[in-house]
């Protein structure tokens, strides 16, 4: 008998769920807790293909238009799409049926890296439009509506505008004067709602996108509904945009064999959300409250609050605040984790982020709070940790794509001056990026890196060498006089 295959990956996911942690991530069904028993059984079942009766992604006349149609009806779009790569692919596809090659769109400069892939694969240049910053909570805010009004008088030949509402912490930026004004002005909005799909389901959460005016918006299904990774919906607010158009770049950018599973489970979320969503959302949102009463009890740690100035916050969006203790949101995730078996979503330097769905059940999150509670009880004060963030402008070229692809090599960081950056290079907090692909590698940049990786912060887009120092990626551009990539 020959040597039995490995199955590395097998036996980590196996690994994962046999510890049985409390599943605080996505994707919202909390590893099918979300699913009645009928659906799951069938599940492997339902994994088919373009076969007679179930339609085609790719020309949609049957079911799947059907299901995307009632989809609509729900958000009260004048379209729904599915879509089967995620918000990513959404992201992408509005970008390649709204704007051309060289046209100038305003994106807010904190956004998620499938808008910066966005750009580069489809030639569009950022106006970027910078966030604010919250000092108490050492959060990135929404850029204020005069920040956008500037950039557009700025840049009047912008052709429309890529917003992100709300964020990975649940913030979220208003949005329909913003609207106003670039409808006023024949721009059209996106809107990346890829955290915030389940906002449609209770008058208690934030304003949906569509109600405050978006002409399209993203909605990962996969994080906040009962739908399967990689579930995603794309919506269309208005009649300035082209949907035929939209559909074949949605399909173009799509796999010729979508899962039926995972367009199945869109349609389960759905259903599910808006046959039980008021109820089950009453009495999520009415655990979640008890749950921050009590910990607004701790000494220590802190929950972020569901209103930031003026700005709502998503309420299922559990964000707690280690800024004033002595430990790091890293070593909170890692304490959760290892000793009391609860898996939260993300965390930063100075927070930890846990996904709540109707998913979830009291116990869970009654075992998260008191979870919480006893960790801040044997944690210390100290001096409040705090990020000032130096950059106003976030000017960017977003460099070739075949640039970005054929010639990014690593360099030292602090060797690094001069050059351009292949990387979104975004430290959390206060996860603004420093730096953009295409931007300069100046040395102010290096010294705000240098400083916050001296202070222990974790900064994506940056790697480390095997002498432990940092490195970035840059791009070298290719001139055939100078004989080659520069
Ligand atoms: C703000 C934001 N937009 C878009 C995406 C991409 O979503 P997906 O993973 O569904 O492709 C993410 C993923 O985390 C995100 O955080």
């Amino acid at each position: 008998m020959g040597k039995p295959l490995d199955t590395p990956l097998i036996d980590a996911l196996n690994n994962f769920i046999s510890a049985g942690r409390i599943p605080m991530h996505m994707p919202g069904h909390k590893q099918g807790k979300g699913f009645d028993a009928r659906f799951k059984d069938n599940l492997l079942e339902f994994d088919l293909t373009e076969l007679p009766g179930l339609d085609n992604f790719h020309r949609p006349e049957g079911a799947i238009s059907e299901s995307m149609d009632i989809t609509a009806k729900v958000f009260g779009a004048r379209k729904s799409f599915f879509l089967v790569n995620g918000s990513t692919s959404g992201i992408h596809a509005a970008f390649l049926s709204c704007f051309k090659r060289g046209d100038e769109v305003l994106v807010n400069r904190n956004c998620h890296i499938s808008v910066i892939h966005a750009l580069m694969l489809f030639g569009i240049k950022p106006v970027f439009v910078m966030p604010e910053y919250d000092e108490e909570y050492n959060l990135a805010l929404p850029s204020r509506l005069v920040s956008w009004k500037r950039a557009l008088d700025e840049h009047p030949d912008v052709k429309g505008a890529l917003v992100t509402t709300p964020d990975y912490y649940g913030i979220c930026q208003p949005l329909a004067e913003l609207a106003g004004l670039l409808h006023a002005n024949g721009k059209i909005l996106i809107v990346d709602e890829a955290h915030g799909a389940h906002f449609a389901f209770s008058g208690k959460f934030p304003e949906t996108a569509l109600e405050q005016g978006a002409d399209i918006c993203i909605q990962s299904f996969h994080k906040t509904l009962n739908a399967l990774t990689q579930a995603a919906v794309l919506h269309v607010g208005s009649e300035r945009v082209n949907v035929e158009k939209l559909r074949r770049a949605i399909s173009m950018i799509t796999t010729t064999s979508p899962s039926y599973i995972i367009m199945a489970s869109m349609e389960y979320a759905r259903k599910v959300a808006v046959e039980e969503g008021a109820g089950r959302y009453d009495e999520l949102i009415n655990h979640l409250e008890k749950m921050k009463t009590r910990l607004s009890g701790m000494e220590n740690l802190r929950v972020v609050p569901d209103v930031i100035g003026k700005l709502k916050r998503d309420p299922t969006r559990i964000v707690i605040d280690t800024s004033l203790t002595n430990i790091t949101g890293y070593e909170l995730y890692d304490m959760l984790y290892n000793e009391y078996r609860i898996a939260a979503e993300m965390c930063d330097y100075c927070h930890v982020v846990f996904i709540a769905t109707i998913a979830d059940t009291p116990d869970d999150l009654y075992k998260v709070t008191h979870a919480l509670l006893k960790i801040d009880r044997s944690l210390g004060k100290t001096r409040k940790k705090s990020f000032d963030f130096p950059f106003k402008t976030g000017k960017c070229s977003i460099p070739e794509l075949y640039d970005f692809l054929d010639s990014s090599v690593k360099v030292g960081l602090t060797d690094a001056e001069g050059m351009t950056s292949a990387e979104l290079v975004t430290p959390y907090p206060p996860g603004i990026p420093v730096l953009c692909p295409g931007e300069v590698i100046t040395r102010d940049h290096i010294k705000y890196l240098d400083r916050l990786i001296r202070s222990g912060a974790e900064i994506n887009g940056l790697s480390t060498d095997e002498k432990g120092q940092r490195t970035i990626r840059v791009v070298k551009t290719y001139s055939k006089e100078e004989g080659g990539f520069q």
